[in-house]
């Protein structure tokens, strides 16, 4: 038993790989993933997946509760992390280009109990936050429509149930419609193919970064210094304000980072993945982490931290300065269109690991299944979305934001940890980037991931125990028993 569950599966070496060749590893006689990607279009991917809720709705809870003006450093943190992290997954994904991400990472080098593992974990990372932003999505949706009178009734924008003292209580509404809605178009333009949602999701990404560009220009203008002071307000007790509070908001803020490794994930469809790979996983980042920067700095500048704590802080700052209201209705729409991205890119990024995890016997073969015409893992992609909106629609997802983040650490830092076991094991594996000082890069990866875990674990350890002990039923009563590496087929 234990010995299959440190079970490895063999990395071969990959040659180059080109576009219109066969997706690697593609259940015989199968049509397969098509490769079509570029490097920009990878970028863009990434920053669809991340600016998302993270910026729009929790900076100003972490300025308001945490952090103060200082939720600035707090983004460096949570970005010198992902830097560190995104240097590994960059050396993985040239290395092994297939849709697998983290899961199929860790099956190469930690063994088959960890690979579950970390499958399981990516589930709350990319099918929880999509629901999780889907309720966002439709709370900024009806926010924007009662501007013109037109919001939806509670009964059709809210959760029938909500979370309270650890069981489900009754709202006595009756679905949370937009989020269901939205997330069936996003799963529509994931089904009829890979070109399409690159599509779709280049042009929201080109709104939703202008808009950010505008709102960092011109709200430059109305910063006010002394909103900045002081930086890191006096420590009130716990991770209220100090230092302290600086640590917290980067476990808080680092959810605005997530999803620059699902570009991992389309790895199996990038023209040329081993150069094209690290340009989208570290291009993307880069990208965001200059655009947070800026725009929590302007943000704190333009308004009093502690007024900052709304569910819509980017809009609620610019509220203060009726000259930038064109600027106002811009940022809701861009708000409204960019959390419809990070859904769109997170739904396409769960089929791709369910459908690594299928051919390893793992989950049941239909997750492998891809579509002759579309070529879309489409029966992964339709039961994810159908999942992800039942969630969405029925419950008040919001409160796993904390627990996507764990689960997302989690794969951080366990891809930190396997790129350095791998240069070990398997030193002469071509490796088109390389994680520069990997000896100093890895193991800071490593500990400055489960350093934020930690922030979070501590205070909501029960629910992602909860989890991990459903996937080790899952996994017993299944994975362990249809493995292929197990079966002596991997
Ligand atoms: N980074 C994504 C967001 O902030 C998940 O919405």
């Amino acid at each position: 038993m234990f010995k299959q569950l440190f079970a490895t599966k063999s990395v071969q070496p990959t040659g180059h790989v080109d576009a219109g060749e066969p997706f690697e590893g593609s259940l015989e006689g199968e049509p397969t993933l098509k490769r079509t990607l570029t490097g920009t279009q990878l970028i863009m991917l990434g920053i669809g997946a991340v600016i998302g809720a993270g910026i729009f709705v929790l900076t100003g809870q972490a300025a308001a509760e945490y952090a103060g003006p200082a939720v600035m450093l707090s983004f460096v943190f949570a970005g010198i992390a992902c830097a560190f992290a995104g240097l590994c997954y960059a050396e993985f994904a040239a290395m092994l280009p297939v849709s697998g991400s983290a899961y199929s990472y860790s099956y190469a080098t930690l063994g088959e109990g960890v690979a579950w593992f970390i499958g399981w974990c990516l589930v709350l990372e990319y099918l929880f936050a999509a629901s999780t932003v889907a309720v966002g999505w439709s709370g900024y949706l009806n926010a924007f429509l009662d501007n013109f009178g037109a919001a939806l009734p509670n009964a059709l924008a809210q959760a029938p149930y909500v979370y309270e003292g650890g069981k489900f209580v009754a709202t006595g509404e009756i679905i949370n419609l937009p989020a269901v809605l939205i997330i069936a178009a996003v799963s529509a333009v994931g089904y009829a193919g890979i070109t399409q949602s690159a599509f779709v999701n280049s042009i929201i990404v080109a709104v939703k970064v202008a808009v950010i560009v505008l709102f960092i220009g011109f709200g430059l203008q109305y910063v006010d210094p002394s909103n900045w002071q002081p930086f890191i307000p006096a420590n009130e007790g716990g991770t209220r304000y100090g230092m302290e509070g600086v640590i917290r908001a980067s476990a808080v803020v680092f959810f605005a980072y997530i999803g620059f490794d699902a570009v991992s994930t389309a790895a199996g469809e990038a023209k040329n993945p081993q150069r094209d790979m690290p340009i989208g996983i570290l291009g993307s980042l880069a990208v965001c982490t200059l655009l947070y920067i800026l725009m929590s700095a302007v943000l704190t500048g333009m308004m009093p931290y502690a007024l900052l704590g709304t569910a819509e802080p980017v809009s609620t700052a610019l509220n203060n300065y009726p000259a930038l209201g064109w600027l106002q209705t811009l940022v809701e729409i861009a708000a409204i269109a960019g959390l419809a991205s990070v859904i769109l890119v997170m739904l396409m990024a769960q089929p791709r690991i369910f459908y690594s995890m299928s051919q390893d016997g793992l989950l049941p073969k239909l997750f492998a299944k891809v579509h002759p015409k579309h070529r879309t893992p489409h029966v992964g992609t339709v039961i994810v979305g159908v999942v992800a909106a039942v969630l969405a629609g029925l419950l008040p997802v919001g409160f796993l934001g904390d627990i996507v983040s764990m689960g997302t650490l989690l794969a951080f830092a366990v891809v930190s940890l396997g790129v350095l076991v791998l240069r070990y094991t398997r030193p002469g594996l071509s490796r088109p980037f390389r994680v520069p000082f990997f000896l100093l890069i890895c193991p800071l990866g490593f500990l400055s991931c489960m350093y934020l875990f930690w922030q979070v674990f501590r205070e909501h350890w029960h629910l992602l125990i909860g989890w991990i002990a459903i996937g080790a039923v899952v996994y017993a009563l299944y994975g362990y028993r249809h493995s292929k590496l197990r079966n002596g087929n991997g």
